[in-house]
């Protein structure tokens, strides 16, 4: 039988509800940082589409994929509906695994072509598998930092998703991911009004940062973003996520920044356990590194918290010291 820990309790409770509300400002929570052995954020992971070899994955795969990420999680996000079948081939892996999985589902909103490939497979596999294990939907990620569209067309297609699953009589939230600085600098308030959730990504790695500033970095700007989204919504009551955040541990470093996989390792403890411990959930960017990116020159395939083996390169227990 497969070892359940009793974090996961909590987490599994919420499969299929709103998701972790933070109700604390961001200024409380900054210096909230209880010598707690309860984490009431939770450990979550973003899962690619392809296989090692770069090929789409199976529902096989994925259910494969989603044991051995189950000691720690019970919750993962995908990027696209249609692209590799995405959707088809994963929602019955959710409910085969060792435990029930919850995902947050995306959903691509450019080009217009792509954004009705990606409404079909919604309105085609929401009715089949039901939302059961649907904990949301993001419409986009990093849509307003590559400036694919303006907050506001991002916030008609936040609407648009919230519509389209309400026409099939589901109730799921809709909201997007971006990078927490455009959050934190108010381009996006317009997006934030039209979601049910936010995302943020946060990468110290992409800031240069060396491991001295690196949790530093990483807990203030995450704050930051936090900060603006309950100023825009008007309430500390706020579903609020980290959508991604990982280390590299291969491939050239970035300013002062180094990769490696202790350095990962030490990231992972002190700066995304004191976020978990805050109450915000992460969704760790990525599961599995992913050797079809490129060279191991390249940082790209290096971002998993497991090898692409499916082994995890160190413990992702908060609790464990190191
Ligand atoms: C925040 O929510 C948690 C879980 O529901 C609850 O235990 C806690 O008392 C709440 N804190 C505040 C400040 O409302
Ligand atoms: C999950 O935990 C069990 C019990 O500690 C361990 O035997 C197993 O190797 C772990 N699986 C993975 C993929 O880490
Ligand atoms: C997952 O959920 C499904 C649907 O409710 C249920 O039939 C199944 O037993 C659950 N699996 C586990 C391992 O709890
Ligand atoms: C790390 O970066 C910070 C901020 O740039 C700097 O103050 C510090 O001296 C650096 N530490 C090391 C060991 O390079
Ligand atoms: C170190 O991190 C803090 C907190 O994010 C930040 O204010 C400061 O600018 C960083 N130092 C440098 C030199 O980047
Ligand atoms: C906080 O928000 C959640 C989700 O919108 C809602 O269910 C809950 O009642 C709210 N709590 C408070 C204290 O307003
Ligand atoms: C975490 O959960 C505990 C127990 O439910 C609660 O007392 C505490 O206020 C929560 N912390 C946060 C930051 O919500
Ligand atoms: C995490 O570590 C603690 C302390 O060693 C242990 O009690 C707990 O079972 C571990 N949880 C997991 C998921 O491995």
């Amino acid at each position: 039988m497969m070892f359940i820990p009793s974090v996961l309790t909590a987490a599994l409770a919420l499969l299929s509800s709103v998701g972790f509300a933070v109700n604390r400002s961001a200024a409380e929570l900054a210096s909230y940082n209880p010598d707690a052995s309860h984490y009431n954020g939770s450990l979550n992971f973003c899962l690619g589409a392809k296989n090692p070899n770069g090929g789409c994955k199976t529902t096989d795969e994925y259910l494969a994929d989603l044991n051995a990420l189950a000691n720690y999680s019970a919750s993962v996000r995908t990027y696209a509906t249609s692209d590799c079948n995405t959707l088809q081939n994963l929602l019955p892996a959710l409910s085969q695994a060792s435990h029930n999985f919850s995902l947050y589902v995306g959903v691509w909103p450019t080009d217009d072509a792509h954004y009705a490939q990606e409404k079909s497979a919604l309105s085609q596999f929401l009715p089949k598998y039901g939302v059961r294990n649907i904990k949301g939907i993001t419409v986009g990620s990093e849509v307003l930092y590559r400036n694919d569209l303006s907050a506001n067309a991002l916030g008609d297609r936040i609407n648009d998703v919230r519509g389209l699953v309400k026409s099939y009589g589901f109730d799921v939230p809709v909201g997007t991911s971006d990078s927490w600085n455009l959050w934190a600098a108010g381009s996006g308030d317009a997006a934030i009004q039209a979601s049910d959730f936010i995302m943020a990504n946060d990468f110290p790695y992409w800031q240069g940062q060396n491991t001295s500033n690196m949790t530093n970095t990483f807990v203030s700007d995450t704050l930051t973003a936090l900060e603006r989204v309950q100023h825009v919504k008007g309430t500390n009551n706020v579903t609020f996520l980290v959508g991604e955040t990982g280390w590299p541990t291969g491939g050239p470093n970035y300013g002062e920044a180094q990769t490696s996989v202790d350095i990962a390792k030490q990231f992972f403890h002190d700066a995304l356990c004191q976020v978990m411990k805050k109450g915000i959930d992460i969704y760790y960017f990525e599961a599995f590194d992913e050797p079809y990116k490129g060279a191991d020159s390249n940082v790209e395939p290096h971002f998993g918290a497991y090898y692409s083996n499916r082994v995890p390169k160190f413990s992702l227990n908060c609790t464990e010291s190191i």
